[in-house]
Order: C-alpha cells, then sequence, then structure tokens
C-alpha cells in the first residue's frame, strides 16, 4: 500500500526477537495500540478498502483479530463474528485444527452465525505461515460464506503465507522481512 500513513503505522510496531521461542522474531501490535493516531489510520486504511464493497460479516480470528475486527465491523456497517480457540463458543460449534508458526492450534465457530451466501472479510493482525486464515477460511466456506479478502496489518512474507491461501486475495498494510 502507497500512503502516508503506512510509515507512522510500521514504525509503530515493536519487534522483539525470540519469543515467544528461540528464533521467532514476534511483531507486537500492543504498541501500535498504544498510538491511538497509528490505530486510527490503521482501522482508517481498512474501513476506506471495504466500506462499499458489500460486506455483511467481519470474522476476526482470536485473540489479535479481535481488537481490528470490531471497529471495522462497526464503521462499514457489518457484523462481527470472533473465531475463537477451542472451548470457548457456548453454542453449537464447527472445528478446524490448523498450524501456525510456533505450534498448532483449533479454531472454532458458532453454526449460524454466518449465513450460506453472505461476503465476509476475515481479517487479523498478522500472516506467517497462513495456517490461521486457511483455517477460519475453511470454516467460513463450510457454511456457504463467501471469502471477499482477508486483511492483515503485517505480513512476514519469506514465510510464503500469502502462497497457502490460494486464489483468495490478501491485503496487508505492513511487510516485515
Ligand atoms: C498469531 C497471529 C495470527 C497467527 C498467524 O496468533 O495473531 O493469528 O499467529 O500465524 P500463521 O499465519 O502462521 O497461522 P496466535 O495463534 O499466536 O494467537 P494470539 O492472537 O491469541 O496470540
Ligand atoms: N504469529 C505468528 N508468527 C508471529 C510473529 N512472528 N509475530 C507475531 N505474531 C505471530
Amino acid at each position: 500500500v502507497n500512503d502516508d500513513r503506512i510509515s507512522r503505522i510500521s514504525s509503530s510496531i515493536r519487534v522483539i526477537p525470540d519469543f515467544p521461542k528461540p528464533g521467532i522474531v514476534f511483531q507486537d501490535i500492543t504498541t501500535l495500540l498504544l498510538d491511538p493516531v497509528a490505530f486510527k489510520y490503521t482501522i482508517d486504511l481498512f474501513v476506506e478498502r471495504y466500506k462499499e464493497k458489500d460486506i455483511s460479516v467481519v470474522a476476526g480470528v482470536e485473540a489479535r483479530g479481535f481488537i481490528f475486527g470490531p471497529p471495522i465491523a462497526l464503521a462499514i456497517g457489518a457484523k462481527f463474528v470472533p473465531m475463537r480457540k477451542p472451548n470457548k463458543l457456548p453454542g453449537a460449534v464447527i472445528s478446524e485444527e490448523y498450524s501456525l508458526e510456533y505450534g498448532t492450534d483449533i479454531m472454532e465457530m458458532h453454526v449460524g452465525a454466518v449465513q450460506a451466501g453472505e461476503r465476509v472479510l476475515v481479517i487479523d493482525d498478522l500472516i506467517a505461515t497462513g495456517g490461521t486464515l486457511v483455517a477460519a477460511m475453511k470454516l467460513l466456506e463450510r457454511v456457504g460464506a463467501s471469502i471477499v479478502e482477508c486483511a492483515c496489518v503485517i505480513e512476514l512474507p519469506d514465510l510464503k503465507g500469502r502462497d497457502r491461501l490460494g486464489d483468495k486475495p490478501l491485503f496487508v498494510l505492513v511487510s516485515s522481512t
């Protein structure tokens, strides 16, 4: 993305080596949240891109997709659907197991939260291997939803997560090498 706001966003993200494991270079968005200007620029850039796209669902991945997803959903007039870690959602769920840069996990979504044919934007803070976004899209496609795009604040292009998304479009604000 070519926008003056990107450098403010990029410089607000803290990088912590060897967290949570040796060799992982952790991109910490909590410092972006401490800068209200950078946080607003982040939300505004997504809202500008998605406001006229007939999106009725913003799906956010726990935990950091819960930070960026809801303000985007409110601004574009869409519902927010949480994609959660296992055994957190009280209603009937569907589940997908997936792998990520530093382990494996299970993702769950409430049955009935998204209807067949709805147009969905999937939001997370970061794409590393892409496993998380692939799991989210599988859950959404199992209920017949249509994925408009996946959007993240940060991409780690070296991990080639984008390739795992196949033909699904990915939009990111910042690439970190
Ligand atoms: C992180 C990040 C993404 C995911 C990206 O979440 O917020 O959701 O990893 O990795 P991938 O592209 O290799 O799948 P994490 O599972 O650490 O959970 P958290 O947000 O609860 O900290
Ligand atoms: N999730 C997966 N890899 C990550 C990284 N390097 N930094 C922050 N979150 C991540």
